[in-house]
């Protein structure tokens, strides 16, 4: 049967304290035991149910996660304070010295920095390889190797991993799949095809109105509970909690998200249309020139769309950047990195997201400096915004 992840979020019900219908906000650092030894069981991990200090976990928190992990279809999940917050102590969590991790090369370029720079100096090495080949991706596997690194729909490329082959070569070798899903969040429901762990920059679609981080790491109880060890919890030693107050809000946002995601991918695909059409180098996964549609459309869940993400080359950075200039002034969007805002948000990621990966390496991925990665807005009237879109490209010449 498919996957309906809308209605797993739909269907969590909470209380708040007085009866409120949003769940009441815990506003404490710290918790209160009626008995000391309630607090030596929870310090041991036995005391289900009792909350011991805001960087473990919090009911907020907790309420969060029951959500993601829904709608993601985990047995549970883990919020922390940015993507980034949530995605290093997965990694650092399953590997240790000597360990080895192969990873796509077209990934967001943090993640990217943190394998290639960071993580060598706890002797942690990554391969990074193209990840739509699934024979270069069991060719770097080593006897080291520990955790499969993706993204489902990649930064900024827009690359799409099959992750049904990617969890057969994890299980065959042994691995951990970790999937980024933060392009794609409902549209693709990575857990449901195989990977063992879904990851999330909250920042973007989910939460959606660009005023907060987050992030989340989706999994088994098992691994969710190691990442929130006294002892050596990655999440719990490093830190990164995410602050109650925000996840409240989050989870607030988080009950629109179907209804957003539907219009970001029915506004970008009406525009990666027009713009192809228009003979304009675009990429976009819902488009049948995307050489990654067909997957896509085998793995989606259907109604949510090929999402709000597409590309196109203004052939230079300068008219990138004049392009960008004229949009912004235009009031068609914000000439900023992130993405999932309610309005269209523009940037040149060879100069920016992805300016951590060198240029040669940028160019032997297809990176060229003209590109321009949109996020696509919740504008009412694409049409209109089509309109003054292509004025632009006219007025700087990238179309005639
Ligand atoms: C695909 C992807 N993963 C992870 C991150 C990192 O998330 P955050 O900025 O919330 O730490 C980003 C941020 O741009 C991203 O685009």
């Amino acid at each position: 049967m498919a996957f309906k992840p809308a209605d797993k979020i739909q269907d969590l019900q909470y209380f708040g304290e007085f009866g409120g219908v949003n769940p009441s906000i815990s506003d404490s650092s710290t918790y209160t035991f009626l008995s000391a030894k309630t607090m030596f069981d929870t310090f041991e991990g036995n005391a289900d149910g009792c909350y011991l200090y805001s960087r473990h976990t919090s009911p907020s928190n907790l309420y969060l996660g029951q959500a993601l992990a829904a709608m993601e279809g985990t047995e549970t999940a883990n919020v922390a304070a940015s993507g980034m917050g949530a995605i290093t102590p997965a990694l650092l969590q399953l590997c240790k010295a000597g360990d080895h991790i192969v990873a796509s090369r077209t990934i967001y370029g943090g993640t990217y920095a943190f394998l290639k720079n960071f993580a060598p100096r706890l002797n942690i090495e990554t391969s990074f390889v193209d990840i739509t080949k699934l024979d270069q991706v069991e060719a770097a596997i080593t006897e080291n190797t520990k955790v499969l690194y993706c993204e489902t729909v990649s930064n900024p490329l827009l690359e799409v991993a099959d992750i049904e082959g990617l969890s057969k070569i994890a299980k065959k070798h042994n691995l951990q799949l970790l999937v980024d899903n933060t392009f794609s969040p409902l549209s693709l429901s990575p857990a449901k095809l195989g990977a063992d762990v879904v990851l999330h920059s909250l920042t973007k679609f989910i939460n959606g109105s660009s005023d907060t981080m987050g992030g989340v790491t989706c999994g088994t109880q098992e691994f969710i509970d190691s990442l929130r060890n006294v002892n050596d919890g990655a999440n719990m030693l490093l830190g990164p909690a995410m602050d109650s107050f925000r996840a409240a809000s989050i989870l607030k946002n988080l009950r629109t998200l179907h209804i957003r995601i539907k219009q970001h991918s029915e506004n970008a695909l009406y525009l990666a249309e027009k713009f192809e059409a228009d003979g304009l180098k675009t990429v976009y996964p819902g488009l049948k020139s995307h050489s990654g549609h067909e997957l896509f459309t085998k793995m989606m869940n259907k109604e949510y769309g090929y999402g709000g993400m597409l590309t196109v080359d203004a052939g230079s950075i300068d008219k990138a950047n004049e392009l960008m200039e004229l949009m912004q002034e235009r009031n068609l969007g914000y000439l900023a990195v992130s993405l999932g805002f309610y309005k269209t948000l523009f940037s040149a990621p060879g100069s920016s997201t992805s300016s951590e990966i060198p240029e040669d390496e940028q160019k032997e991925m297809g990176l060229s400096d003209g590109l321009i990665r949109f996020s696509i807005g919740l504008d009412n009237d694409i049409e209109r915004t089509y309109t003054m879109m292509r004025e632009c490209m006219v007025k700087v010449g990238i179309l005639k």
